[in-house]
């Protein structure tokens, strides 16, 4: 039997088959496989989408993140702070560019960097602060924002996992990164608008920065062999961005998919005390990429995991180890919050294609887990 999967891929491209096949069999009648039309049309299509006036696409989420860092050209030894509860690309791209991580603590209900600690760690050679939108929700743009113009820090956003989510307050509306300096995201299959393979993109309203963030994708080339920056080969597929455009008019629905995924379990989980709700910031829409509960401590957390695991649903830790933990990374630092959260969260199954009975399965296991 093979289960209930954190998602569901196959699934999605069966409703989908018939515009992703006719999409990807015109790349091999035209036999453009790198930097094909697709790829300028998909960057067209998601810059209406986002509302924002670039899209430069890359081979990859950490990538993206790679080029939008060379783009700023920061000083070497200048340091960026980032949260400490999220992925590893952040650090692992500020370290090979020669930017040093400072690692800050996140807010314990909504999982997302904690605007006070950013303050308190702005020193002489900040020059930039990074949120992720961890889990499909956006940062407190609001404050970043501030933050960042009252220090003339850049603000880079990383939203991997929040595409197709929108920021929402006071001052500032804009599609989840596109609202800093310059943001990210990844295609990554598993992503909110996945494509079969690897794939990310920048974006930005800087003419200067689009156009260098171009050319570092390309081999720094202003045209063929003329090498006008160091640059990397960071292009995506024709492919991918073929069947990103048969699966992008459905962004809006997967992700509305996920919010209702999202309810139910909100709705049952609530009636379990044992369990702790993630909470929402009330500035916009949640994307919902992950579905992340947190248990008592890591014994009960990794109880229910093996409960479900044994009743054939996945259930994942994103993260079991805080960054400044990391070996490759480590550093001493107190982010008490972030190592507690690594003990305690639990991602549960969440895509639009996980049906009605299948969470209702998941659910019960979770009841039957706390004797509910
Ligand atoms: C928050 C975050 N940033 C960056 C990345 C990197 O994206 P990619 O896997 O496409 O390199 C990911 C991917 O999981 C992510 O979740």
């Amino acid at each position: 039997m093979k289960g209930i999967q954190m998602v569901n891929l196959v699934s999605q491209y069966n409703r989908f088959k018939t515009s992703i096949d006719s999409r990807v069999s015109s790349v091999f009648e035209h036999g453009k496989f790198v930097q094909g039309p697709e790829v300028k049309e998909f960057e067209n299509e998601l810059a209406k989408f986002l509302g924002v006036d670039y899209v430069v696409t890359c081979g990859n989420g950490t990538d993206a993140l790679q080029i939008a860092f060379m783009a700023m050209n920061f000083e070497p030894g200048s340091e960026v702070i980032i949260p400490s509860f999220a992925y590893a690309a952040l650090p692992e791209v500020l370290l090979l560019l020669n930017l040093n991580p400072v690692f800050v603590d996140v807010n314990e209900d909504t999982f997302l960097i904690d605007v006070e600690q950013v303050k308190k760690n702005i020193g002489p050679k900040t020059v930039a602060i990074a949120p992720v939108h961890l889990f499909g929700q956006n940062a407190n743009m609001e404050a970043l924002y501030r933050i960042a113009e009252e220090n003339n820090l850049k603000l880079i956003e990383d939203a991997a996992q929040s595409l197709g989510s929108w920021y929402c307050s006071e001052n500032i509306h804009g599609a989840s990164g596109c609202i800093g300096d310059i943001g990210i995201s990844s295609f990554f299959p598993s992503k909110n608008l996945g494509c079969f393979g690897d794939g990310g993109a920048i974006f930005t309203n800087d003419i200067e920065l689009a156009e260098k963030a171009r050319k570092i994708a390309n081999h720094g080339q202003t045209k063929k062999y003329h090498h006008e920056l160091v640059g990397l080969n960071s292009r995506l597929d024709t492919m991918q961005a073929a069947i990103l455009l048969a699966k992008l008019p459905h962004l809006e629905s997967f992700i509305h998919g996920r919010i209702e995924v999202a309810k139910r379990y909100q709705s049952e989980l609530s009636k379990i005390s044992s369990i702790k709700l993630p909470k929402r910031d009330t500035n916009g829409t949640h994307s919902y990429h992950q579905y992340t509960i947190k248990l008592e401590n890591s014994t009960v957390r990794d109880n229910l995991a093996a409960h479900l695991n044994s009743k054939n649903i996945s259930s994942m830790v994103y993260y079991p180890l805080p960054l400044h933990r990391q070996k490759a990374y480590s550093v001493d630092a107190d982010l008490p919050v972030s190592v507690n959260l690594c003990n305690t969260v639990l991602s549960l199954p969440i895509c639009p294609e996980l049906t009605t009975v299948e969470q209702i399965e998941i659910i019960n296991e979770i009841k039957s887990f706390f004797n509910q």
